[in-house]
């Protein structure tokens, strides 16, 4: 009993994006009561800036692709970081959670002989996207919505989640929060939390992700005592928009390299020809001549370096315009203007046009996009168990962008929307499973929910503190210019030194107004979470003394071999939320078996 709106469920789903709705849908399917929460509408989240695809090996554009080959880019891809058997998973169930969906009502592109189509991504040997234009994520979103809608899932919306409780055994038993309408308290009971909330991307100034990103699941599951790990590798996607300013950061999508697009500098060159690395120079062309001819015929043993994996592209992109060959606003030029017909480009491309004409008054059938890279993705997160996405503190499951294991130092592009449909089932089954072994009621402590009511409620009772929006944007600066794209030991010790003042400015925050729809106040109780995470990423980023997949050190430049087998795994071992100190370590990774190995080795 704690004397505020309570509700309760066997489980409950925080995060209504791709992996809350696959989740709920797989618990309710199993006969448990289920509950929705989610912190914007229904329908609206951060699954949707995956436009370009969702990565399964279908076979159904080149019959040789099959999981093995899939485990492997997406393991190379990684850096050898991913969990193997998250990613063997992933490869493996994919296509059944695609022709799943398919079944549901997602209506994908087809093949001239009818069969789902699929598209040319980063770091995938074959075309294996299955995607609806450059609006996959939105196609997902709304089938998995459907579905839900139609089982009767109880869904939540609105609802600003602060924390999760926990019994007196420490198993997780629920979560408080407050309605963003009216300010007002709300409890959750639960014998089961699956956490799917999505990315942190809001921690940095340019990102594609929207306002809801602010790494709430990554925080509470560290604030509950959960293990969270490679919280240093931070997805930038290469090409975001860069102008004008008010839309710094918008996606713009892989799909326009994977249908012909090409990158080039301020004088004209295609400059990714310059950046093959070493690891993948045997699969991919060298010259202009080679490049097209595999675009045109699909002769797919020498692929663009246009379409080598994020990071390489990132750290290209960042690397010409610092040689000054970048375009007049900091970006370089994306061109497939000169490369497929306007119709072509409105039919395969259709947001785009739409996003860059109404947007900056670009033509993409006739001009080039300026566009750099982007805060898109975080790879960190929860530490799970791969079959059941349990995470290692009891009665605590994640799924999608806040688990972590996946994707290891780099995710490749399409992987997420397959990754939120494989996982958020396997959360799903995981969470149901332990609700139903779960014996009696879970018991919610009051004094819990009153510290976290009160901790929530502060910034009301200060005058002349703290401007919440003031902090947001140092902090975002903060993690900009010093845990950016490129690294360095000196600049990450001075932003732990900056987090540290925003820790205790965040303290002091007043805001003004009622509860009610009180963006000030939304802001100062998203902050502690954004903090937690920031903390998190500069801590790991500053332990790995190596550049590897998204984390690249400038005085670490190349990788370290012995660091290629570690997580550095982050805990908090004390109380106290956003100010207690989190510890870090290095932990060995997960023993691969010799079959999985020799994928990797034999070059599939
Ligand atoms: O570029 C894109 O369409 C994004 C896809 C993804 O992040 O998977």
């Amino acid at each position: 009993m704690t004397g505020y709106e309570t509700h309760r469920y066997d489980v409950i789903v925080i995060g209504a994006g791709g992996a809350g709705l696959r989740a709920a849908i797989e618990a309710k399917a199993r006969g448990l009561s289920t509950a929705l929460v989610c912190k914007s509408l229904l329908g609206k989240a951060h699954t949707v800036m995956a436009e370009g695809g969702v990565a399964a090996a279908m076979g159904n554009v080149y019959p040789e692709d099959n999981w093995q080959v899939h485990f492997r880019d997406t393991m190379r891809g990684g850096k050898y970081l991913n969990h193997w058997r998250m990613a063997q998973l992933h490869a493996q169930e994919a296509p059944d959670r695609v022709y799943e969906l398919e079944a549901w009502g997602a209506l994908f592109d087809r093949t001239p002989d009818g069969r789902i189509t699929q598209r040319d991504f980063g770091g995938h040997r074959y075309a294996r996207l299955a995607h609806v234009g450059d609006r996959t994520g939105l196609e997902l979103i709304r089938t998995l919505q459907q579905k839900a809608v139609s089982m009767d899932i109880d869904v939540f919306m609105e609802c600003k989640v602060l924390r999760l409780l926990h019994d007196a055994s420490g198993t997780i038993s629920g979560a408080v929060g407050y309605w963003r309408p009216s300010g007002d308290v709300v409890v959750f009971e639960a014998k089961a939390v699956v956490l799917a909330t999505g990315s942190i991307g809001r921690v940095y100034l340019y990102t594609s992700n929207s306002w809801e990103s602010t790494g709430d699941g990554h925080a509470m599951a560290i604030w509950a005592g959960a293990d969270v790990i490679e919280m240093e590798c931070v997805q930038f996607h290469p090409t975001g928009m860069v102008w004008p300013l008010s839309v710094r950061g918008l996606l713009v999508t892989e799909g326009v390299r994977g249908d012909g697009g090409a990158l080039k500098n301020s004088e004209g060159r295609r400059f990714m020809f310059d950046y093959i690395p070493e690891m993948f120079r045997a699969e991919t062309a060298e010259t202009e001549e080679e490049a097209d001819a595999w675009y045109e015929d699909h002769i797919h043993n020498r692929r663009t370096p246009d379409l080598l994996p994020r990071d390489e592209v990132a750290r290209a992109i960042n690397a010409e315009v610092k040689a000054g060959r970048g375009s007049p606003h900091g970006g370089v030029y994306l061109d497939i203007a000169t490369r497929r017909s306007p119709d072509y480009i409105r039919r395969r491309l259709p947001s785009m046009y739409h996003q860059f004409m109404e947007l900056a008054g670009v033509d993409i059938t006739a001009e080039p996009m300026e566009v750099g890279p982007t805060c898109h993705y975080m790879m960190g997160g929860v530490r799970v168990d791969p079959e059941t996405q349990a995470a290692t503190v009891p009665g605590l499951f994640a799924a999608g962008e806040v688990a972590g294991g996946m994707h290891g130092a780099n995710r490749l592009g399409g992987n997420s929307l397959s990754d939120l449909l494989v996982f958020g089932r396997r959360a799903g089954m995981g969470a149901s499973d332990f609700a139903q072994a779960r014996s009696g009621e879970p018991a919610v402590d009051a004094a819990q929910v009153d510290a976290v009511v009160a901790d929530a409620l502060a910034p009301f009772g200060r005058d002349g503190g703290e401007n919440p929006y003031e902090v947001h944007e140092e902090l975002q600066e903060t993690m900009q210019a010093l845990v950016g794209i490129i690294r360095t030991g000196t600049e990450l010790v001075e932003a732990l030194g900056k987090l540290g003042e925003l820790r205790d400015r965040t303290a002091k925050i007043s805001v003004a107004g009622g509860r009610a729809y009180n963006p000030g106040w939304n802001l100062a109780t998203d902050l502690p979470s954004m903090l937690t995470v920031a903390t998190a990423v500069t801590q790991g980023a500053l332990a790995r003394r190596e550049s590897r997949g998204a984390h690249t050190r400038d005085d670490y430049p190349d990788a370290d071999p012995e660091l290629g087998k570690v997580n550095f795994v982050q805990r908090q071992t004390a109380e106290g939320g956003y100010a207690a100190p989190i510890h870090i370590g290095p932990e060995p990774l997960p023993e691969m078996p010799p079959e999985l190995r020799g994928l990797l080795e034999e070059g599939h």
